[in-house]
């Protein structure tokens, strides 16, 4: 008897406690990709679910607001969305699942899964926002990571928490590099970012580039170029979340982001929609504010954490480095490695241009000497490029300048140092020594003109 009573008195209880009201909204406008909703009130970064058709809603954030209503941006596709369909504020940003679980799985922005492997062991559901790290509190960048790359590794070395930009045009080789660092790193964990690129090659990637093993140890999000540009945006967030995530566990993490450009640009779409005014080249200035947030979510943890050494790809259109994107990523990442188109149709791949590229952590990442033969080689590397119209048109004539005749004498061997092929891996030793050879190398014998030979008169 007793246990009914008591739950008699549960229900009579809750029934007594009024619920809480849902105001919803109705949709009054639409414009361009913005919808416009009246009657619900809900604060920027909120979401909210529009029913587009009886058995179809679709979230949407709500991204600004006016005196009459709130402006929303839907995640997904509207297709059939007809005026006064119903808004519902879901209360709270967005939640996405985290943990080790997500090892080898395929997510959309929304945390959902691509790779129809079934639903996504989460253990724990987070906010996209993790809140800032005191600077203070960051560990200093002092250990090198090793990311599988010769040039790299011996003349752009990369530290642990250090964020770098691969700078290049179009079909210069960004994706590839990446995809060869995937497999290549000593980063326990690598979260990659397909954001705003071709669809076709988020496959290419995880089936080519990350490969069986490489996917085992990484998340990849995925959000191609038509996904709305929330999605997209979301997807960069998600990828920086998963990121902290494994780095508040400990991890070395490597992030992998292609592309902060598309980033930067689904970002212009949504300003400009809600009526932001474009500053530079289109850009409107929220664009410029967004970027270091996102970048600033890489780096080192505070004690006992791990770290997210980041890659952030950039797009410079028309092969042009002073577009906006460019030169704001330039002051706010820690080095730049700078992909150059003549050296890809040269055929020399990876195509860094190692005059233009630095790296601004390797000074506190390598050893006195090592810092010094990368200098040298760079030296002696601009030296004949200085000069190569000259020796290329035979107008040098050798003996003229000592520097030039060691640059023209290294060069094949440096070439040969600075190509890697796309199934060669040089771990950070490796890459050290090689540099140690080219510049220490025994020069090849001089070639000084020898007396014409006779012929030999056979011997009776
Ligand atoms: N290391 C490499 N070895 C051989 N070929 C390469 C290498 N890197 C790039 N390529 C060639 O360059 C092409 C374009 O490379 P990739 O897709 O990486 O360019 P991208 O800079 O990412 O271009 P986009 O900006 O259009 O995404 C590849 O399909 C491949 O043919
Ligand atoms: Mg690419």
């Amino acid at each position: 008897m007793a246990p009914l009573l008591k739950r008699l008195q549960a229900y009579r209880n809750r029934s007594l406690v009024p619920p809480t009201p849902a105001v919803e909204g109705r949709i009054t406008r639409l414009v361009g990709l913005t919808l416009e909703a009246r009657g619900c009130r809900a604060a920027v970064g909120q979401y909210c679910r529009i029913e587009v058709a009886s058995d179809l809603s679709v979230e949407a954030e709500v991204v600004g607001f006016s005196q009459e209503g709130i402006f929303l941006m839907p995640l997904d596709r509207i297709d059939g969305l007809q005026p006064g369909a119903r808004v519902v504020p879901l209360g709270g940003g967005s939640k996405v699942p985290v943990g080790p679980g997500l090892l080898g799985r395929v997510l959309n922005g929304a945390g959902q899964p691509l790779d129809g492997a079934g639903p996504v062991q989460a253990e724990a559901w987070v906010g996209l926002n993790a809140g800032t790290i005191n600077p203070l509190a960051r560990q200093p960048i002092h250990q090198p990571l090793d990311v599988g790359i010769r040039a790299i590794n011996a003349l752009l070395s990369v530290g642990r928490g250090q964020r770098l930009g691969p700078f290049a045009g179009s079909g210069v080789g960004k994706s590839v590099l990446l995809g060869m660092m995937t497999r290549f790193t000593e980063a326990e964990i690598i979260v990659v970012g397909l954001i705003g690129e071709r669809g076709r090659e988020v496959k290419e990637f995880i089936e080519q580039s990350l490969g069986k093993e490489g996917l085992a140890r990484s998340v990849v999000v995925a959000s191609p170029a038509d996904d709305s540009p929330l999605m997209r945006l979301r997807a960069s967030e998600l990828a920086s979340r998963l990121a902290e995530y494994f780095r508040d566990q400990g991890k070395n993490v490597l992030l992998l982001m292609d592309s902060l450009t598309r980033y930067a640009q689904a970002q212009r779409e949504i300003a400009l929609a809600v009526g932001e005014p474009p500053a530079t080249k289109g850009y409107p200035p929220s664009v410029f504010a967004r970027l270091p947030k996102l970048v600033e979510r890489a780096g080192n943890g505070a004690e006992g954490s791990g770290s997210i050494t980041a890659f952030y790809t950039v797009l410079t259109e028309g092969d042009d480095q002073q577009d906006p994107i460019a030169d704001a990523a330039r002051a706010i990442l820690d080095g730049h490695v700078v992909l150059s188109r003549q050296l890809a149709e040269e055929g020399h791949y990876p195509a860094i241009d190692v005059e233009a590229s630095i790296s601004r952590a390797m000074p506190h990442v390598v050893n006195p000497q090592h810092l010094t033969q990368a200098q040298q080689f760079k030296q002696v590397y601009s030296r004949y490029l200085q000069n190569r119209d000259l020796i290329s048109v035979g107008a040098y004539v050798q003996g003229s300048d000592p520097e030039i005749d060691r640059a023209v004498e290294r060069m094949p061997h440096f070439r040969a140092f600075l190509q890697q092929g796309l199934n060669e891996s040089f771990d950070f030793s490796e890459s050290y020594q090689g540099l140690h050879q080219v510049l220490s190398a025994p020069p090849p014998p001089p070639r000084t003109a020898q007396p014409p030979q006779r012929p030999v008169p056979p011997q009776r």
